[in-house]
């Protein structure tokens, strides 16, 4: 099987979680690295978060830990109210005394497109700053990664203000330098994530499993279950989708469109700009255009989470 090179970027709060999960048991994937971010909260819980995670499951994949701010600096509004203080909602996982790797978010990540040479795709699933990062600091890169599969933004809509969704809104500066970094971009926006939702059904044929992994995803998506029914976000897997539609790119609908992020304006810093016509499409000053996910199919995005953590034995 020729496998993906991928590596994920997260700021792992409980959606980040489960798709690094899907991301660990999916059979065609070679994770080569998980980077971290500051985003859901803060860059310490986010990093031990990963490492916890990626070690409780038995895997030594190197965790590098990223940027603890957005690029331009600044603070934010962490999402503590959806993911819980500690970023993983009421779920605890044993402290690994298991190291971070030596090399920083962004070294971690050209050192594997070097050595990819043109195979890496990124996966981004929250704040985009190490990713803005790694291409100011190393050029080469836009002729290195392959694409930038990220979870964020949003044609229409916003949940962080009306039009403008968290990830992009964490850090317009970092969004807008990926998207004009002349690396392919698929952009894995609200516009299908808050349709990519999961039921108390696919917690129970988790819990089923009875593997550590069955049971992790399982207690993940019952601490949102219960979130929901306090009025909170229902449970939407905006990271899963992403990593998903790298695993069967068809498990979405793009199109391709020019695209960048709004980083002033009172009312509109964050929001995705996606130009829908010729008009406003200045190809000229812009070296490539974002594959937009317009539609999903959420069966199959179902069952390619079953597939995958199903393959959790112990
Ligand atoms: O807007 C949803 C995104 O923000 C997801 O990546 C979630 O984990 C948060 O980071
Ligand atoms: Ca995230």
């Amino acid at each position: 099987m020729q496998k993906i090179p991928i590596i994920m970027d997260c700021d792992t709060g409980t959606d980040d979680a489960i798709a690094l999960v899907a991301a660990l048991y999916t059979p065609n994937f070679d994770l080569r690295a998980v980077t971290t971010v500051t985003g859901n909260v803060p860059l310490k819980y986010t990093s031990r978060n990963t490492l916890n995670l990626v070690r409780y499951l038995g895997f030594e994949i190197p965790v590098a830990v990223g940027a603890a701010q957005p690029i331009m600096g600044g603070r934010f509004r962490s999402a503590t109210g959806t993911h819980g203080h500690t970023g993983m909602g009421t779920v605890t996982l044993p402290d690994t005394d298991a190291p971070f790797y030596e090399k920083n978010a962004v070294e971690t990540i050209i050192e594997a497109a070097r050595a990819l040479a043109g195979e890496l795709i990124l996966v981004p699933t929250g704040p985009i700053t190490n990713i803005a990062q790694a291409i100011l600091a190393y050029p080469e890169l836009q002729g290195l990664v392959k694409e930038i599969v990220f979870m964020g933004g949003a044609m229409i809509g916003g949940n962080v203000t009306p039009n403008a969704e968290f990830n992009a809104w964490v850090d317009p500066e970092a969004l807008s330098i990926v998207l004009n970094s002349g690396i392919p971009c698929r952009m894995i926006g609200l516009d299908v994530t808050t349709r990519a939702v999961l039921d108390q059904s696919e917690a129970d044929y988790f819990r089923s499993l009875e593997s550590k992994a069955g049971i992790l995803v399982a207690d993940l998506l019952d601490f949102m279950l219960v979130r929901h029914q306090k009025g909170g976000e229902d449970l939407l897997m905006h990271d899963g989708l992403a990593v998903a539609a790298v695993a069967h790119p068809d498990i979405v609908r793009t199109q391709s469109f020019y695209v960048d992020c709004e980083c002033h304006g009172t009312y509109t810093r964050g929001h995705t700009y996606v130009a829908t016509n010729e008009v406003y499409v200045k190809k000229a000053e812009r070296p490539a255009l974002c594959q937009v996910a317009l539609d999903l199919d959420l069966p199959k995005l179902k069952a390619y989470f079953r597939e995958v953590i199903g393959n959790s034995v112990v």
